[in-house]
């Protein structure tokens, strides 16, 4: 490994040789940042920013609020390119080869998947482009190679085995008692997915049953399917779940989007969620806040994507700025209940105070 990536390495710094052009127009090594004010040092700097999938519920928030920083720091938004890749790895390179001939200073990812980081990694090293990935974490070998010769490479995101584990504990602080509706002893459950080979359902499905079995509960699956972390897929799972008279008492959902779409086909099985079956997820979209309140969820985790993208950015203007950041750089989930939905809710509504962008 190490000798494949030497050679890319000096493969890397001929193509940097050989090739005009490849340098950035914006010299981010001289620039003078203050990411305090907005006294715009970064209004020539241009960003690129690739999601894996624009119409994910979290990642569209996330995107947003990247962009709403970045104009409040200065940055114009004519010079921040937002795309999509339709959860498609070849788009996804494209994409990335296209903001490498637009010339961005720095690009923000969040890869399709962990296979393809390599490629982009080397594209965005080729052509002296620092690189922040998000949300879905790449191998501990890629994020190995950055450390290793000093790449300005950097992930940004939270371990996902810390939502899975407060999953669960929300669901002991809720009291197993009350969630073992046939007082058989053990908790009769759904698990709905995110999407195949993605850490954080993995994780999230892992640490959710083993902190409820860890406890000293019987966790009995009735049905365990990948919704892809969307309301619809989930809704029609759950749906044919109950229609094939599966009864669970619980319904554990690896986001809030599925925990939604949940609510819906149990409530259009004639059963009310919160009473005849309990539904959690992860993330706290706005929407699902309001449940948590109203009880219709029995909590979610705060999945903090105001932290995430403004610590995303400003390890973005680091590199703009020719220092350097950590490899790694973390945060924390928080578990929300009815106890505190509203104490979230409102640190959202102060913390997105920043300007919202337009629809163009
Ligand atoms: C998770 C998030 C999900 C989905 C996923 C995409 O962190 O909880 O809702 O956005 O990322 O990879």
């Amino acid at each position: 490994m190490k000798n494949k990536f030497l050679f890319f390495i000096a493969a890397v710094m001929a193509v940097i040789f050989i090739v005009t052009g490849c340098s950035s127009d914006f010299d981010y090594k001289k620039a003078d940042v203050d990411t305090s004010v907005s006294d715009a040092p970064y209004s020539n700097a241009r960003i690129g920013i690739c999601i894996y999938q624009l119409n994910d519920d979290f990642m569209s928030l996330f995107s947003e609020e990247m962009v709403n920083y970045l104009v409040s720091l200065g940055f114009s938004k004519d010079n921040i390119i937002v795309l999509g890749s339709s959860n498609n790895q070849a788009i996804q390179l494209s994409q990335v080869e296209e903001l490498v001939e637009k010339k961005v200073d720095v690009m923000i990812v969040n890869p399709v998947n962990a296979s393809i980081v390599n490629s982009i990694t080397e594209q965005a090293v080729a052509n002296d482009i620092p690189l922040v990935y998000i949300n879905r974490e790449p191998s501990a070998e890629e994020e190995s190679n950055w450390e290793e010769y000093d790449l300005d490479v950097t992930y940004v995101g939270c371990d996902a085995r810390q939502s899975g584990i407060y999953q669960g504990e929300l669901l002991i602080d809720f009291g197993v008692d009350k969630l073992d509706l046939n007082k058989d002893g053990a908790l009769q459950y759904y698990m709905i997915e995110g999407a195949p080979e993605n850490i954080d359902a993995g994780f999230r499905t892992m640490y959710s049953v083993s902190t409820l079995e860890n406890a000293g509960i019987k966790m009995d699956c009735l049905l365990d399917e990948v919704g892809n972390w969307d309301m619809a897929t989930a809704k029609l799972i759950v749906a044919k779940g109950l229609s094939q008279g599966l009864v669970p008492e619980v319904i554990l959902c690896n986001n809030d989007a599925m925990a939604l779409g949940t609510m819906e086909a149990i409530k259009e099985a004639d059963l009310v969620p919160g009473k005849d079956i309990y539904v959690a997820g992860v993330d706290a979209l706005p929407e699902a806040l309001q449940e948590v309140k109203n009880g219709g969820l029995i909590g979610t985790v705060f999945n903090d994507y105001i932290s995430q993208s403004h610590s995303a950015v400003d390890a973005a203007l680091k590199y703009l700025a020719g220092e350097k950041n950590e490899h790694y750089i973390g945060c924390e989930y928080v578990k929300v209940n009815s106890q505190n939905a509203e104490d979230i809710i409102k640190e959202m509504g102060s913390n997105t105070a920043v300007e919202k962008r337009e629809d163009d």
